[in-house]
């Protein structure tokens, strides 16, 4: 199927961006376009009418997302200098904002209902830790149900056997292997519709982790070096994968045991250098993975700006070094409970080569990681941000937090997990 590329960049992210406007492609003349446009305005104007008296609050609210955006939020876009509008390409469900889950006060996450929430995996970001505890340590009315041998739980709503969470260890890599988030949000409705027999209206709930990239980029180069490859990610984007020639790889063989740090980074089709910025942002505002079609300072810029966008806009993110307050932030979030704390791991930066670094080999890395590492600066933000609001408003905070986890029920087979020794996760598997 092949989709049409152009994709129009709406006014907010040209004001936002002060090197002013540019268009990947015009796509159609203005007369033409004017007429169109009177034509939108009435079906907007109808749609609105009859969408506002016809539909539910649980369906609708998936309308609302762009409205919602919060001050803060925006706030923090405009001093980085950076916010982009949404593509076109109405082929995307992002699922709900953070902000409006919390702008609703009787909000739930709805498992009777059609809430799903998706997990966005990024390697190395102590994603698989997470996932499991998704799975294992959530206190559930109906726990999933888990399979030790397949690593596979089914997690199924209160009353029918029917997937709220669409994980690795639920649903497998449906997607795709750690599909990132130009594929899910053009994947995740269709394999659900596929798995269910139907065609259902849901509500998604995106939810990911991120790690402070340096740290992350070099845990990634040791579990390569180790013999991880990820090499039957697609590299998914408007309706094809990456080809070889846009994605060359970087080794030869089966896969890129013992490489040095320094070949890892000289790689220009290295996935590892800004992975969660790509991983986060909307891909299809770029051409994908044809570098070609813009220039690079633009490229860069656009997919900053599309994965700040994206993450503001998630109903949830944690950061791997903040565990406790990702922990509080999720449970306050969607009002559920685990019934264990997250664990904080600090044994990685000792372990890791980060010290041996020479000075150019760090001046590397970190340039080669510049978007991410801008990226993870406003994540870091917006969490303490969302988490001094969340503990205003919270009367319990003192014991909460220093219970977290603690449900007054004791149990064993604490999820124990150092994310730097598997290497399961790369394997093959794609039921
Ligand atoms: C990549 O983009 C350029 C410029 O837009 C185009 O000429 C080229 O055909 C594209 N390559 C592929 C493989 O689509
Ligand atoms: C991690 O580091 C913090 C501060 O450096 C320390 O308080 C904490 O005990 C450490 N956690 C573990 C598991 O070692």
């Amino acid at each position: 199927m092949v989709k049409n590329v152009s994709v129009k960049v709406d006014s907010d992210f040209v004001l936002l961006l002060p090197e002013g406007l540019y268009e990947i492609k015009r796509m159609e003349p203005r007369s033409k376009q004017r007429s169109i446009v009177v034509v939108c305005i009435f079906l907007a104007i109808a749609g609105i009418v009859i969408f506002g008296y016809f539909c539910n609050d649980q369906v609708c609210a998936l309308t609302k997302r762009d409205m919602m955006m919060s001050s803060d939020v925006a706030a923090l876009t405009s001093d980085t200098g950076n916010s982009v509008g949404k593509s076109s390409t109405q082929i995307n469900n992002p699922g709900l904002s953070y902000e409006e889950v919390l702008n609703d006060d009787n909000f739930q996450f709805d498992m009777n209902a059609h809430d799903v929430m998706v997990f966005l995996h990024i390697q190395k970001t102590g994603g698989t830790s997470f996932g499991k505890h998704l799975v294992r340590d959530l206190d559930l009315k109906r726990p999933c149900t888990c399979q030790r041998r397949k690593k596979r739980c089914h997690c199924f709503r209160p009353h029918r056997n029917e997937i709220w969470l669409f994980s690795r260890y639920s649903t497998g890599w449906k997607c795709g292997l750690h599909a990132d988030w130009t594929e899910l949000t053009s994947c995740v409705d269709q394999e659900l519709d596929k798995n269910e027999g139907e065609t259902t209206k849901r509500r998604y709930f995106y939810v990911s982790l991120l790690r402070e990239p340096i740290a992350r980029y070099l845990s990634e180069f040791r579990h390569v070096q180790r013999g991880a490859t990820w090499k039957t990610s697609r590299h998914w984007c408007l309706g094809r994968q990456a080809t070889p020639q846009e994605l060359p790889s970087c080794y030869s063989a089966e896969n890129w045991m013992d490489v040095t740090l320094d070949e890892f980074a000289a790689c220009d089709s290295n996935l590892a250098a800004n992975r969660q910025t790509r991983m986060l942002a909307d891909l299809a505002l770029v051409g994908c993975y044809n570098k070609s079609s813009l220039p690079p300072h633009e490229r860069n810029r656009v997919m900053l700006a599309s994965a700040k966008r994206n993450l503001a806009s998630m109903a949830y993110f944690g950061l791997t070094e903040y565990q406790k307050i990702s922990q509080y932030i999720f449970e306050e979030t969607f009002n559920l409970r685990f019934a264990i704390p997250f664990e904080q791991h600090n044994t990685t930066v000792s372990t890791t080569t980060m010290n041996d670094l020479t000075p150019e080999q760090k001046r590397r890395i970190e340039h080669i990681n510049s978007l991410d590492i801008e990226l993870y600066s406003f994540a870091k933000r917006l969490l303490f941000q969302r988490f001094e609001k969340l503990k205003a408003k919270d009367a319990d905070f003192e014991v909460r937090f220093a219970h977290l986890g603690n449900l007054g029920v004791m149990r064993n087979g604490v999820t124990e997990f150092n994310w730097d020794s598997n290497i399961e996760d790369t394997s093959t598997e794609r039921q």
